[in-house]
């Protein structure tokens, strides 16, 4: 049987992954092209980000597993193949990158950096009062991997630290608590366009955003005039509706928007191929499969 790596990843990405995965399981035929029998002979797909129908038409497939952790894109694509157990990437080494790019954000909206920033290429000399970690209350949005992950990093710094997740109430008024919110949501129809002015109005004015999770979560107009009216005092976005966030777009020249190119918890092949092995060993071996994903829920 083979394993197919289908991705949008560039030719040096694809020969890591190749040579990292044989290493570690030598014994299997693992491609990064659809052979000509791939109709039978691909019984498992590894996916980063892949172009819709990546997946179609292999009848043989016994696993996907997802080198991403959120999985909304592969759920939209209509001929993904139904009724496969369907895995998303788990590895403590992102969970490790996301709580270091959380604590990075909260921290320089906290010490005001971003002003700093701003202030030093205009030459102006203007201090703000100095704020303590446990006088910032933040709000995380999802308490699953990413958001405990942050969660722990920011109370292990001194911060106040209130999480939000499916099994709690008190949308859209928990964030009246926050100074900074973070977002690890999903993305899924519940979740899609939930921070939108009714959420901006709700938060204290002056609050931070930072979103790590998705674009869809935010709707852009809404965030802009939350920020352009100061009820926002600045956001830290990763992720956006469209990638790369294209170069007309507000956001890139706004001054209270900090702009990553969706580098907040990257998937690290040096890690993450050993967490791919352990689980082809698991499906081989008829073992439980690891972080399969509800399709129902979305994530
Ligand atoms: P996860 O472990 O599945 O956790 C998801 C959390 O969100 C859970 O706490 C879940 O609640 C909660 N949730 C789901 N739907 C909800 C809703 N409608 N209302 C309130 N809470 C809801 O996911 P994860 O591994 O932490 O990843 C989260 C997201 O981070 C990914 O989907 C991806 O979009 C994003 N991400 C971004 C990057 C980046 O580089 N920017 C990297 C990795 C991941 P329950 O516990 O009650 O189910
Ligand atoms: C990155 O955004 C991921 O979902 O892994």
């Amino acid at each position: 049987m083979t394993i197919l790596l289908a991705s949008r990843l560039d030719a040096a990405e694809r020969l890591q992954w190749l040579t990292l995965l044989r290493a570690l399981l030598p014994h299997e035929t693992i491609v990064d092209e659809r052979p000509a029998d791939a109709a039978t002979s691909v019984d498992i797909a590894l996916v980063a980000n892949p172009p819709p129908g990546a997946l179609q038409g292999l009848g043989g497939l016994r696993l996907i597993q997802s080198l991403w952790a959120g999985v909304e894109r592969l759920l939209a694509d209509p001929t993904l193949p139904p009724d496969v157990p369907l895995a998303r990437m788990v590895d403590p080494a992102m969970s490790e990158a996301m709580a270091q790019t959380a604590l990075w954000a909260v921290l320089s909206l906290q010490r005001d950096c971003f002003d700093y920033a701003a202030q030093q290429r205009r030459a102006q000399w203007q201090p703000w009062p100095q704020r303590r970690a446990d006088e910032i209350a933040v709000v995380v949005l999802g308490q699953g991997q990413m958001g405990m992950a942050v969660r722990r990093r920011l109370e292990a710094n001194g911060y106040r630290v209130l999480g939000w997740s499916t099994r709690e109430g008190r949308w859209p008024d928990l964030l009246g608590d926050a100074d900074v919110v973070v977002n690890l949501l999903p993305l899924t129809p519940a979740t899609q366009g939930l921070l939108d002015a009714r959420a901006f109005a709700a938060m204290r004015r002056g609050a931070g955003l930072v979103n790590l999770a998705r674009g869809a979560h935010v709707v852009d107009a809404d965030l802009l005039a939350a920020l352009d009216g100061g009820q926002l005092r600045h956001a830290v976005l990763d992720v956006f509706h469209t990638e790369p966030l294209p170069p007309e777009h507000r956001y890139w020249s706004h001054p209270r928007v900090t702009v990553l190119p969706h580098v907040a918890a990257q998937t690290d092949p040096r890690s993450a191929a050993a967490i791919v092995a352990a689980q082809v060993r698991a499906l081989r071996a008829g073992a439980p499969l690891q972080h399969l994903v509800d399709r129902a829920r979305g994530y």
